[in-house]
């Protein structure tokens, strides 16, 4: 759903430039999105083993081991900080916010950050893509330790649960305004038998700009 609604969104809010950074990327999962998109694009992460991974299957990108809230960059470079799934692995909201503080340095003035993040509801519900069924997601606090399965699959995430209003107060203290949150929902049309994903969302994305 995410995935499907992207490529509108970015051709609707980035109109600066094709330069792009895909902050926490990881093994790379969001590159092959981004590149049809035209952008010229590459990755950061803080951990070298996701590096290694997303190196081997992008040959013709560039990738930077970086610390955290350190892009080694000069000031307002980019048309485009992609922050795909890097929050939800935040414990504490000052991180989070020393990371779009930089985020902010290294976006070009009518440039835009993408934020997605796992919504309110994921971690209650029933749905199709994802099992939340975990002592942990019974108790959702901002901070929470939260858990997840991928459905059909061994694929475990560990994360943390932040609310709209933590996620709004952290942009906001780093001087980024929302320009959109956007919610996708499952449709019929897909021909998938959503569940829950029908009325309600599983994440979010924030299109962000400074
Ligand atoms: C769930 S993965 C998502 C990867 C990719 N963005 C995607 O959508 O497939 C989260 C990634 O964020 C990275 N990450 C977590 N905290 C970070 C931070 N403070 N700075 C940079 N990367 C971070 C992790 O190392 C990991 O590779």
């Amino acid at each position: 759903m995410t995935q499907r609604d992207l490529p509108g969104l970015l051709n609707q809010y980035v109109k600066t430039g094709i330069r792009a950074l895909d902050y926490g990327c990881g093994a790379g999962l969001m590159m092959p999105l981004l590149k049809e998109a035209r952008f010229d694009l590459e990755g950061m992460d803080i951990s070298a083993n996701m590096l290694s991974v997303a190196v081997s299957d992008h040959k013709n990108t560039a990738f930077t081991h970086i610390n955290s809230a350190s892009v080694p960059r000069p000031d307002r470079l980019y048309d485009l900080v992609m922050l795909s799934y890097v929050l939800v692995e935040m414990a504490s909201l000052s991180e989070m916010e020393a990371v779009l503080h930089e985020v902010y340095r290294v976006m070009k003035p009518g440039g835009v950050a993408v934020v997605i993040v796992s919504s309110e509801q994921k971690f209650q519900g029933h749905w199709l893509l994802v099992d939340n069924d975990f002592p942990e997601n019974r108790k959702l606090t901002s901070g929470a330790h939260v858990k997840c399965r991928v459905v059909g699959s061994d694929v475990i995430f560990e994360d943390f649960f932040w609310t709209d209003e933590d996620y709004r107060s952290v942009f906001s203290k780093s001087g980024l305004n929302v320009l959109e949150w956007h919610q996708s929902l499952g449709k019929v049309d897909d021909g998938l038998p959503w569940k829950d994903e029908l009325y309600s969302p599983l994440f979010s994305i924030y299109i962000l700009g400074r």
